[in-house]
């Protein structure tokens, strides 16, 4: 069995272009990457590289322009819509940056809304689950609140507990601290990594460096590539030295007027 084999996600050569009126965005343009069972990777890079791309595609929210993907085993990037949406509920748990809870219904309710499209577990089943994934985030004292009833760090936790309710072979997050302030996003990044520590692995897009150190390996993303440290500085260097030059050009022409 060779290497890619044993990883949980292996991503060869993923491309994305969006096409819009006539307009061709390459976001990705040949990633290599792999996620091994209990790992915890951090995307990072700057605004516009295609982070938020990257992980819509690892989550089955979103399909690559070629490439291929294997998840857990199976080759997912020819799927129907159907058994796209089918793989997503049993494998994958997303968490974003807006929560993305459903506002009418309850705290339990939200949490309970992935078990109720899977076939085979009956309600009783549903509802010792929903509240273990609370009782795992400390949210079971608030099953009957309504997500506007609670505060942004709750909510976010909530959402986790729904990301882990299917029991997901890995949780996506991206940005999950991105509306929080400082103290509860810290509380959901301690979270994260106590489910870590417990065996989730984890695949996470943060701008935040504190945020990126939690993680065990950290990828960085560039222009719609995957680069290393050395290469990201030099990268970061070459622009700001282009941004230098471009303010030193324009100095002559500013002493004119
Ligand atoms: N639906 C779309 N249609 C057209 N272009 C898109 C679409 N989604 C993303 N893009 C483009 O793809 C590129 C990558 O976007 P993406 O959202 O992945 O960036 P990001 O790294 O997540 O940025 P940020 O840190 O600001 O969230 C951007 O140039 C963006 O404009
Ligand atoms: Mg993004």
């Amino acid at each position: 069995m060779n290497d890619h084999n044993n990883a949980l996600i292996h991503l060869e050569d993923i491309t994305k272009v969006f096409l819009t009126d006539e307009v061709e965005t390459h976001a990705l343009g040949g990633i290599h990457f792999d996620v091994r069972q209990g790992e915890y990777v951090s995307i990072s890079g700057p605004s516009g590289c295609g982070k938020s791309t990257l992980l819509s595609i690892l989550g089955l929210l979103d399909t690559a322009s070629s490439g291929t993907y294997t998840l857990n085993g199976t080759s997912v990037q020819n799927l129907s819509a159907a058994d796209r949406a089918r793989v997503r509920n049993q494998e994958i748990g997303f968490i974003f940056q807006a929560f993305n809870l459903i506002g009418d219904l309850t705290v339990f309710e939200n949490v309970e809304l992935p078990l109720t499209y899977r076939e085979g577990i009956g309600r009783a089943e549903r509802k010792q689950r929903v509240i273990e994934a609370l009782e795992r985030v400390g949210m079971a004292h608030r099953l009957q609140h309504y997500p506007a009833q609670l505060s942004g760090g709750q909510q976010q936790r909530v959402a986790v507990a729904r990301a882990l309710v299917g029991k997901p072979a890995i949780l996506l997050a991206d940005e999950p601290t991105g509306n929080l302030d400082s103290r509860n996003g810290e509380a959901v990044m301690a979270l994260l990594d106590e489910l870590h520590r417990a065996g989730s692995t984890i695949c996470m897009v943060t701008h935040d460096p504190r945020y990126a150190e939690f993680a065990q390996r950290k990828i960085h993303l560039f222009d719609g590539r995957v680069v290393d440290e050395e290469t990201l500085d030099r990268l970061r260097r070459e622009e700001e030295q282009r941004i230098e030059q471009q303010i030193a050009a324009r100095k002559p022409a500013a002493a004119d007027a």
